[in-house]
């Protein structure tokens, strides 16, 4: 005699566990190639790829590489790339973020030539790969980052993206009113129908960027972010700071990190109903590599069911360094 809940004498859920035909009939949630979004490092200067130690199978690319690469993501069905890029020279201000023929205003070009509008092309909209002091922003006197200054060098640098051929741009340096900011000069430069916002509404000041910051060269020389990214144990100021980013005009909001993260996927997709991308930052990619290369976890297996979970939470776009892998898998 088998012993059933009582209040439930006839459930039997594992009736549609028992095989694996059975499992796919039932299964609620789908990651799609064309979810992901492929994060990419561009490096001026830069004559052959450059590995990154703690993040297997992330470069450094050179131009070149760099458009080899996006012809390989798309070919495996990942259409969203996310360009971040490494200048030769980097000031107090960070102006190479908004040169004409910057690193990434280069890539854009590039990539853009290659694939026109059949991949999206995001650029992140930041300071810190730019800066000397490695902040996202200019400093003020008392040595934190100015924020209306910040703002005014976001928006510079976003019409640039646009005008180089970015479809969105991706302010993640979390200043208050950034997306306004950048909303509008978009649209007084004539990107106001061509141009969108994936705003980082929600970026916690994470030790889990470690890994991204040799990626991108950009550890802060003095202090950390806390006073402009979000303490990790806040998650209804995720959602306000989410709303108020709607408010400011953005298209796409993005929660960082995202594994570490989901019960804020979870909370902002149900208050905004938005597209929402979770990012799986490059802390999270290299704790599975880590772990895997210790024989401690299966790789294949757990990068699947981190990235599944994301989607889960109520993430459209999931952008991870295993876009191109993950993508390969769910082909084959
Ligand atoms: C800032 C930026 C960071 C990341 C993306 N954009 C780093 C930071 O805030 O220190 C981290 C991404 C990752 O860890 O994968 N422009």
């Amino acid at each position: 005699m088998t012993v059933r809940p009582a209040s439930f004498p006839t459930a039997r859920p594992r009736r549609l566990r028992r095989t694996d035909a059975l499992r796919a009939a039932v299964r609620e949630t789908h990651l799609a190639p064309s979810d992901l979004v492929a994060p990419l490092f561009v490096k001026e200067g830069l004559e052959e790829p450059r590995p990154v130690a703690s993040m297997p199978g992330v470069v450094q690319h050179t131009p070149d590489s760099l458009r080899a690469e996006a012809k390989e993501l798309r070919a495996a069905g990942v259409r969203t790339l996310l360009l971040f890029g490494i200048p030769a020279r980097k000031d107090a201000e960070g102006s190479q973020a908004w040169a004409p023929d910057g690193v990434v205003q280069r890539a854009l070009r590039s990539l853009r030539e290659d694939h026109g509008d059949d991949v999206v092309l995001c650029a992140d909209t930041c300071l810190d790969e730019y800066t000397d002091h490695g902040h996202c922003g200019p400093l003020g006197p008392d040595g934190a980052v100015d924020n209306d200054r910040a703002n005014a060098a976001y928006a510079r640098a976003a019409v640039s993206q646009a005008d180089a051929g970015a479809h969105v741009v991706a302010p993640s340096g979390m200043m208050d009113g950034q997306v306004a900011a950048i909303r509008s000069a978009l649209d007084a430069a004539g990107h106001a129908e061509d141009t969108a916002v994936m705003a980082y509404c929600t970026k916690y000041a994470s030790a889990l960027y470690g890994p991204f910051r040799d990626a991108a060269e950009c550890a802060p020389r003095l202090g950390d972010r806390s006073a402009y990214q979000m303490d990790p144990a806040n998650a209804a100021e995720g959602v306000r700071e989410a709303l108020g980013d709607v408010a400011e005009g953005a298209d796409v909001l993005l929660v960082k990190p995202a594994a570490a993260y989901l019960d804020v996927v979870w909370r902002i997709k149900a208050a905004t109903g938005m597209p929402l991308a979770g990012y799986h930052v490059s802390g999270e990619y290299a704790m599975v590599h880590a772990a895997a290369a210790n024989g401690w976890l299966d790789h294949d297996r757990v990068m699947a069911e981190m990235l599944v979970g994301i989607r889960r939470a109520g993430a459209d776009l999931v952008i991870t360094y295993a876009a191109g892998w993950m993508a390969r898998r769910l082909g084959a």
